[in-house]
């Protein structure tokens, strides 16, 4: 997942001031020749903002992503299932931590990040602001939400950041498969009965338009996306990305006998693409803004979980505390 192109509001520290002249003209050059920009390497200090709230926003969305899926652990309808889903589930976590250890390179703190999302200052994609009331919700995110997530993310893996690109490369192998074991669930459900075809049509037409608003507002009113495109962190526009998604979701949902609920989405021989319906970009501002049905519970479990999980991390940090100690002691023996 990624964050919704939207103003940052939890950046980390300032990194070092602007690169020297002689820092500057490397970092052109390194950008210029495709090539990887490294932690210890001279940047602009925009450049590293940019990537601060760009990182952290979508490993926010990793961990707050958790929820309207791990939601359904316990009611998966088998033991199958559920081990299936608390895989999937853990693999975001996973996605978060390489994240949030992405932006740390960058001077970001660990600890600044989460106080953000916990104060609920920090932005994570809406997609996740949408409720999961039937078991096909978890199908249609993975079909859905997952699939829009690998069209994002995939050219993300030659973003010009090398801890960013190395860590989406992991996350995209994750994502397919996220994608795959959605699909499956469609489909076991659209060949059932009538009633569990339906449930698989109704959670396809809840999801369908948030997952095309996934790739962020149009062009033409996504002023961040030139620098980002300057800097070759961003590939391809959002109205690309969100093109290539429907050609790639029309076969799909053919495969599985499912509609996609839009009556303008139609083939365009000249164009070579589908045509689709414009989008509502009224609720995805509204739910952007905080409206949506589930921003104030995501918040608030986030932090119940935090406050929870406390007496975990002191355990960590005490273990670690104790292991370097007796490394120490056992150097200071051999010395
Ligand atoms: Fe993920
Ligand atoms: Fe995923």
């Amino acid at each position: 997942m990624h964050g919704d192109h939207a103003p940052a509001t939890s950046a980390g520290p300032a990194g070092p001031a602007e690169p020297s002249a002689s820092g500057q003209s490397s970092f052109d050059r390194v950008i210029a020749g495709d090539g990887r920009i490294e932690p210890r390497d001279e940047m602009p200090d925009d450049y590293r903002k940019s990537l601060i709230r760009q990182i952290s926003q979508h490993a926010h969305s990793e961990i707050i992503g958790m929820q309207p899926e791990g939601n359904w652990i316990t009611r998966a309808p088998s033991l199958h299932r559920k081990a299936i889903l608390m895989a999937k589930v853990q693999d975001e976590a996973g996605h978060g931590l390489y994240l949030y250890s992405a932006a740390e390179t960058l001077g970001a703190s660990r600890e600044d990040m989460m106080q953000a999302l916990l104060a609920g200052k920090a932005r994570y994609s809406s997609i996740f602001n949408y409720p999961t009331p039937t078991w096909a919700d978890i199908g249609a995110i993975g079909w859905l939400v997952d699939g829009a997530a690998i069209c994002n993310q995939v050219p993300l893996c030659r973003a010009s950041y090398g801890p960013y690109a190395r860590a989406m490369i992991r996350i995209c192998k994750e994502e397919s498969f996220h994608q795959r074991q959605g699909f499956e669930i469609l489909l076991t459900l659209s060949r059932g009965t009538p009633a569990q075809h339906e449930l698989a049509q109704e959670a396809v037409n809840r999801w369908y338009a948030p997952s095309l608003m996934m790739f962020g507002p149009p062009d033409a009113d996504s002023p961040n996306s030139a620098k980002s495109m300057a800097w070759k962190i961003k590939r391809f526009s959002n109205d690309e990305l969100r093109q290539r998604f429907v050609d790639m979701l029309v076969p799909q949902a053919q495969a599985l006998g499912l509609t996609l609920p839009d009556p303008d989405l139609r083939w365009n021989a000249e164009r070579g693409h589908y045509d689709f319906g414009e989008l509502d970009w009224s609720e995805f501002k509204a739910v952007l803004a905080g409206q949506g049905q589930c921003n104030v519970q995501r918040v608030e479990h986030r932090r119940r979980a935090h406050t929870e999980g406390a007496w975990v991390r002191e355990a960590a940090m005490a273990h670690a505390a104790k292991k370097a100690a007796r490394q120490q002691q056992s150097a200071r023996g051999a010395a």
